[in-house]
């Protein structure tokens, strides 16, 4: 069953359980800020949202826009690190993941092309289940963000990317099954049992299949990711580049997109309409939001 999910940025936040440390937005021990509708449960997520969005300046949306967001004192919202890293186990290759002496480490599960070679999709499902339930303990402890850029569902097509070991492989069915397996085991909350409800609109953390799209070489020969342009026939597209991410917004309801750093048929990625607009939003029907890498 599709999901109905508001779809800016700020939404998110409120869509994620809510806690009650001081440290987040809508602290009960703060009533001069969580009396305020976008802080009262009883309301539908989109009009929470609405109300948050009406309450900002220009100046205040801006800052929302980058990953290293800044708190809103005013409103008791707290400054936010969009990047957190969650692979093959959380990871503090973003900003938003910090160990310490206490938590020095979380579970790191095997490569993903490792992972990926059991051909076992409950086994991708479970691995994201466990990597998001540490994921949530190490937020609780002001270790870890909610929102996790992973993960990487680029169809490996040229060994000399050198980030092959990041993703599922060279075939689209098995990258695309690995991403709504991996997607839902991070984002979906579980019954006792370990079933989740396709029903529930809640995250346990958001994820992001990035990236959209046609992305596999870094730096080869003088030609980076940056400046690289990829010439890509429709058909190539359609076969190989596009249905992970297909899978993961139209069957994983994966809470957001990262567009690529490299230009597709002369267009970047992350400013061609067709592509983001038309595509993610239009025909598969995201409703979360687009992240640049
Ligand atoms: C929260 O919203 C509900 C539903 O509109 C309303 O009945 C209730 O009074 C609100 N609570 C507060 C504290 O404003
Ligand atoms: C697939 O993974 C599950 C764990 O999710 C495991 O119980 C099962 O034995 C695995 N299947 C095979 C064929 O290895
Ligand atoms: C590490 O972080 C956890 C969670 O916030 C905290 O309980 C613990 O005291 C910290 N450990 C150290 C050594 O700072
Ligand atoms: C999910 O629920 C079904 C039916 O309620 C049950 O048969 C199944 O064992 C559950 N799955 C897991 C992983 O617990």
């Amino acid at each position: 069953m599709k999901k109905h999910l508001p779809s800016p940025l700020v939404f998110i936040l409120l869509l994620l359980i809510p806690r009650d440390t001081h440290q987040y937005a809508c602290d009960e021990t703060n009533p001069s800020t969580s009396d305020n509708p976008f802080c009262n449960t009883s309301l539908p997520y989109a009009d929470r949202a609405k109300d948050l969005v009406s309450r900002l300046t220009l100046q205040e949306k801006v800052q929302q826009l980058v990953n290293g967001a800044r708190g809103i004192s005013r409103l008791g919202v707290p400054a936010y690190e969009w990047w957190s890293e969650a692979l093959h186990g959380v990871s503090n290759t973003g900003p938003g993941v910090h160990f310490n002496a206490t938590v020095p480490g979380a579970t790191s599960f095997p490569a993903v092309i490792l992972s990926a070679a059991s051909f076992n999709a409950s086994l991708w499902l479970e691995l994201g289940r466990v990597v998001s339930t540490e994921a949530r303990a190490m937020y609780n402890g002001g270790l870890a963000g909610l929102t996790f850029w992973s993960p990487n569902v680029n169809v490996f097509r040229d060994p000399r990317w050198g980030r092959g070991q990041e993703t599922p492989g060279e075939d689209p069915l098995v990258v695309s099954t690995y991403a709504v397996n991996y997607v839902k085991g991070l984002q979906e909350i579980g019954d006792e049992q370990g079933n989740s409800s396709s029903t529930d609109q809640r995250l346990k953390v958001a994820s992001c299949c990035k990236h959209y799209t046609a992305y596999d070489i870094d730096n080869w020969k003088g030609v980076d990711r940056f400046h690289f342009d990829a010439q890509v026939t429709p058909q190539d597209m359609e076969d190989t580049f596009q249905p992970p991410f297909k899978s993961c917004v139209e069957e994983g309801h994966v809470s957001s997109v990262m567009c690529s750093y490299n230009r597709v048929n002369g267009i970047p990625t992350c400013a061609d309409p067709d592509l983001l607009k038309g595509t993610i939003r239009g025909q598969w029907g995201l409703d979360g939001f687009v992240s640049l890498p």
